[in-house]
């Protein structure tokens, strides 16, 4: 009984661990992909509040002056990553979303320090093979509430910037508070895919999330 209730707990908790990056059956706009990021949706209008646990990914910064190129130029080394340039050199399967991590600018020509992270599969979620490329790194991003936004058609600089400033409209229009300085733009589409596009803009929550 005791042996058989220690089995039950073991294998509940390596359910909970691996939980929240998980089957693509579970998200009705995660289609490409075996493997996808999960959360709890906590009330939605015109937007979502979502919340996301604690998930590791494969990550690199690329300083430059437009979005659309840093992103190809990260999407190269972290896809070399998964393709074996780890020290395992094994093949990591892909996942979504892909996320890009982007700064407010002040000017229209000004350099940004973009973060591009892929998603670590749930079988790596632990113990990821260290990268061999030196400007490709592993991180943490912490247990989280968003506020997010979704749209269809492609993820650029452009539609990125439309949307964002659509949702910080929204999120001043009811007095929410969320951090400055930066949103996410998040991609769940491979570029071969040409129609229900998914694509979204996160701005993180602060305090208690509004959702009026
Ligand atoms: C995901 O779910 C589908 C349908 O529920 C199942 O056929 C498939 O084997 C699952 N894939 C994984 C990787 O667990
Ligand atoms: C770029 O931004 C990331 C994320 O905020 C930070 O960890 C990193 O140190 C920055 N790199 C540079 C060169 O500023």
């Amino acid at each position: 009984m005791m042996i058989a209730l220690a089995g039950l707990v073991g294998f509940l908790l390596v359910l909970t661990a691996d939980a929240r990056v998980g089957n693509s059956s579970q998200s009705e706009f995660c289609t490409e992909t075996e493997q996808c990021l999960l959360y709890d949706l906590i009330c939605e209008n015109n937007y979502e509040v979502r919340h996301y646990d604690s998930v590791k990914w494969v990550s690199t910064n690329v300083d430059h002056l437009f979005m659309d190129l840093a992103m190809m130029k990260a999407f190269r080394r972290l896809f070399n990553y998964i393709m074996g340039e780890n020290e395992a050199g094994i093949k990591i399967q892909m996942t979504a979303p892909v996320v890009m991590r982007v700064p407010d600018k002040k000017m229209l020509f000004e350099r940004s320090n973009y973060t591009v992270s892929f998603l670590l599969p749930a079988e790596h979620q632990t113990n990821p093979p260290s990268p061999t490329d030196d400007d490709v790194f592993i991180n943490d991003t912490p247990d989280m509430k968003v506020y997010v936004l979704s749209y269809g058609g492609w993820m650029m600089s452009w539609t990125d910037q439309v949307k964002t400033k659509e949702l910080i409209g929204m999120l001043d229009k009811h007095q929410a508070k969320y951090v400055q300085g930066f949103h996410y733009a998040a991609g769940y589409n491979s570029p071969m895919k040409l129609l229900n596009r998914h694509n979204e803009v996160w701005v993180l929550v602060e305090g208690d999330p509004v959702c009026k």
